[in-house]
């Protein structure tokens, strides 16, 4: 039975024991052995289950562990505000830019104009001024970074798409889309130069590179590595690697995203704000102060847990004593989100004054298009 995801339609709760099981993407844990036996640390989101699955991620480890150029690469859309949801992705990318791969970023500009429709000058100001600046500020090396327009990116990147369009059918896209629009498949056939291009020369010859993604955008790598395949002849290209994580819940327990501002926390959020967010959050809580001393909370099903788990506690054996506490009824939601709130507000802050030069840096960094 096909199962077919739709990776532009507002993203409905996947089944990810399904993803394994349907697509063949491998379960992330059974990689771990690996980058122990390499000495590789793993980053706090591998550790905690939040990526969960992987394709070939193995032969990049073991290119990595050689001392081959290894690539990381990603795109955002820039269509809304920079969110915790985005901050997942970006703390992935310093992960591998900290072990030593050249990190790749698209500003997905052609396809925010082709599926959202934006202005195409509140498309480039955004990418620049809430993308590029939040990755920044988050830590990720503005001079060791390719950040690109995918509009601006040059011949080669273009004549790859131009190429694509000659080696699938219109029912292959469909298979793997659904319905299409010319806007959609244009979009397809760029991300997947996105993710092949830098395997060129002409962009570093980059050959071993990992896709970090929500499981959504697997339909895209799906293209790309049939892509890859079919190339065989013309161009030289390996299928690429990619790893799938689990998205953080909007505060309501529903998605986290732009469009929904109330249950959703910008990185550019005023902190009080951003603390009257999260103190109206659902939680795992019971429904009386007693039943909760009796029976525990239940961190799994409460969306500040996972907003510790995700990001707010670095820390493994913290995140441990506050499950701890939580299950066994020690502490009750009102503090509890309290000192979330403390934590969160504190982050705001220091990042906010981060992203003040961090924005100068952007603007030099990245190259807008002329139109
Ligand atoms: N389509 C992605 C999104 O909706 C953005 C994107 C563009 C991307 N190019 C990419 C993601 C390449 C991964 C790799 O956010
Ligand atoms: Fe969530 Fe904290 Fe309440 Fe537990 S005590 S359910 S972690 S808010």
């Amino acid at each position: 039975m096909s199962l077919k995801i739709d990776p532009w339609s507002a993203p409905k709760t996947l089944d990810y024991e399904r993803l394994l099981k349907v697509f063949g993407i491998r379960p992330f844990k059974e990689l771990i052995p690996l980058f122990t036996e390499k000495g590789i640390p793993l980053s706090l989101h591998m550790r905690r289950g939040i990526i969960f699955g992987h394709r070939d991620l193995d032969r990049i480890i073991n290119a990595y562990s050689r001392g081959e150029k290894v690539a990381v690469l990603t795109g955002f859309m820039p269509s809304g505000r920079f969110h915790f949801g985005h901050k997942m992705t970006a703390d992935q990318l310093i992960y591998y830019q900290r072990l030593g791969f050249k990190v790749f970023v698209a500003l997905a500009d052609a396809e925010a104009f082709a599926v959202r429709r934006l202005p195409r000058s509140e498309i480039v100001r955004i990418g620049i001024e809430e993308y590029v600046a939040n990755l920044i500020a988050l830590g990720l090396d503005a001079e060791k970074t390719v950040f690109y327009f995918q509009t601006n990116r040059g011949t080669p990147y273009y004549r790859l798409i131009q190429l694509f369009s000659g080696k699938v059918t219109m029912s292959e896209m469909e298979a793997i889309y659904g319905d299409l629009t010319p806007g959609k498949v244009m979009a397809a056939f760029t991300q997947a130069s996105d993710i092949l291009h830098v395997e060129l020369p002409e962009y570093g010859g980059y050959k071993h590179v990992v896709v970090p993604v929500g499981a959504d955008q697997d339909p895209h790598l799906r293209l790309a590595r049939d892509l890859a395949d079919r190339m065989k002849g013309v161009v030289d290209l390996l299928p690429p690697a990619s790893t799938y994580h689990t998205l953080i819940p909007g505060l309501d327990g529903a998605k986290m995203s732009s469009s929904r501002p109330d249950y959703t926390i910008f990185l550019t959020d005023p902190p009080e704000l951003a603390r009257r967010k999260l103190m109206a959050a659902l939680t795992g809580g019971r429904p009386t102060a007693e039943e909760q001393r009796r029976l525990g909370g239940m961190p799994d099903k409460c969306v500040v847990f996972q907003l510790y788990r995700y990001h707010l506690v670095p820390d493994d054996e913290t995140l441990r004593a506050i499950r701890e506490e939580c299950e066994t009824g020690r502490i009750l939601c009102g503090p509890c989100k309290r000192r979330a709130a403390d934590m969160l507000v504190e982050f705001l802050r220091d990042h906010q004054e981060k992203l003040k030069s961090a924005v100068e840096v952007a603007r030099r960094v990245v190259e807008p298009p002329s139109f």
